[in-house]
């Protein structure tokens, strides 16, 4: 799907995809030093929220407009030292 038909379904929903980090990400990275940490496909920001909350340097990717308001809305309720850890771009990743 391209960056318009991923917009008209986050559109079809208040909320896509589970407000929680992806479960494998956790598992992998939960002991984890953090560093930096590239977000493709980003969708809503659940992981790279996950991850700046974990003290992460995130850049979270995504070429939906509708994911990325989102996913910065939420970050901005997270705090500024969260916001702050977190570079949203849009971008579609096969450019
Ligand atoms: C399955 S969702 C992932 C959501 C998020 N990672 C999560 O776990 O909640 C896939 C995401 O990839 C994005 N996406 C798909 N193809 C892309 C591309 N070529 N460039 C950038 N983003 C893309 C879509 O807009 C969508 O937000």
């Amino acid at each position: 799907m391209d960056a318009a038909r991923w917009d008209e379904r986050y559109r079809s929903s208040t909320s896509l995809w589970s407000a929680d980090p992806n479960p494998q990400l956790v598992a992998e990275v939960g002991s984890a030093t953090p560093g930096r940490a590239l977000d493709c496909g980003c969708g809503e920001g659940a992981s790279a929220l996950w991850l700046a909350e974990q003290g992460w340097n995130v850049t979270a990717v995504d070429f939906s407009e509708v994911a990325l308001q989102r996913a910065a809305a939420r970050a901005a309720e997270s705090g500024d030292e969260v916001r702050r850890r977190i570079d949203f771009i849009q971008q579609d990743l096969t450019k």
